[in-house]
């Protein structure tokens, strides 16, 4: 048992688990306008990285009656499962990914899409570390139903997504509110952050250079790198994850994020 080769091998063998939150703006439609900023589009690339388990349409509301009435308060979340992926160091890592979403009430309430989605919406806890799991909803059969593994999961790092795509009734000046708003709430926590642009496949330029603006501010600059990413073309979608890890497991060594253009052009 003390042999140092058996030590050594059993080392190498070891997987890290990493817990990762994806977050960014949400709610109902005057929220976030007509369409969501592509978390899910986002953690369905990453968690499926094949063409044809990719979707485009994802559950994004919910109905008050799923919590029989028990609300706590107005957070949720979506738990997309487990994953493991090597980095290029060689680092075995096992992503446990949550979406965070919105609660909305019943004047709201907008029907299910359809579309897998292989996630079972939980009750999250206030605590935006702690997730804790409250109910667990089994209701459209069609969808693959993940289970937090112990019920709950404290988060080890966040995404933090941000949209630069034109989308018909959301301002830019909303999202850059609601996305500083998150930053700093997340910086509170200590936990690492990757900054993470969606649908950079229809950037629109001068949301690009918001969003850069908004990541350069004083208090984000030196701690949260950026990543320029596109899920439906899928380009930059696992490198994020691996910096959030490799600043998780604090390595010295960090893999090196091309920008949207080089990474779509070695793709
Ligand atoms: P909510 O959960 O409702 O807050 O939305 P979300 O943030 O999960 O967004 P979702 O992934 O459901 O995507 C919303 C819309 O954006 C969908 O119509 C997607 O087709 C579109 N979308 C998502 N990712 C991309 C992308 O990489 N490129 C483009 N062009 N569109 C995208
Ligand atoms: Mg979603």
């Amino acid at each position: 048992r003390s042999d140092p080769v058996t030590t050594m091998a059993r080392k190498g063998d070891t997987i890290r688990s990493i817990n990762v939150a994806v977050v960014g703006l949400s709610g109902v439609e005057k929220d976030k306008g007509h369409a969501g900023v592509g978390k899910s589009c986002f953690c369905n690339r990453f968690m499926r990285p094949h063409a044809e388990d990719y979707n485009v349409d994802h559950i994004s509301v919910l109905s008050q009656t799923d919590f029989s009435g028990r609300v706590v308060n107005n957070d949720h979340f979506l738990y997309w499962g487990e994953i493991i992926k090597t980095s290029e160091e060689g680092v075995d890592y096992q992503f446990s990914l949550i979406e965070q979403t919105e609660f909305i009430d019943d004047a709201s309430f907008q029907p299910f899409k359809g579309g897998q989605n292989g996630a079972v919406r939980q009750k999250m806890r206030r605590d935006e570390t702690n997730f804790r799991r409250e109910t667990h909803l089994g209701i459209e059969k069609e969808y693959e139903q993940k289970v937090l593994p112990d019920g709950k999961l404290n988060v080890d790092g966040f995404l933090c997504v941000f949209d630069v795509s034109v989308v018909p009734s959301r301002s830019i000046e909303k999202q850059v509110e609601f996305v500083s708003a998150i930053l700093n709430n997340l910086i509170k926590t200590k936990k690492p952050i990757v900054y993470v642009t969606t649908k950079n496949d229809e950037a629109n330029e001068g949301y690009v250079r918001e969003a850069h603006k908004l990541i350069q501010r004083n208090e984000f600059k030196n701690s949260i790198p950026m990543v320029e990413s596109s899920a439906h073309d899928n380009v930059n979608i696992d490198i994020g994850f691996m910096l959030l890890a490799q600043m998780i497991d604090k390595t010295k060594v960090r893999s090196k994020v091309l920008s949207y253009t080089e990474a779509a052009l070695v793709r």
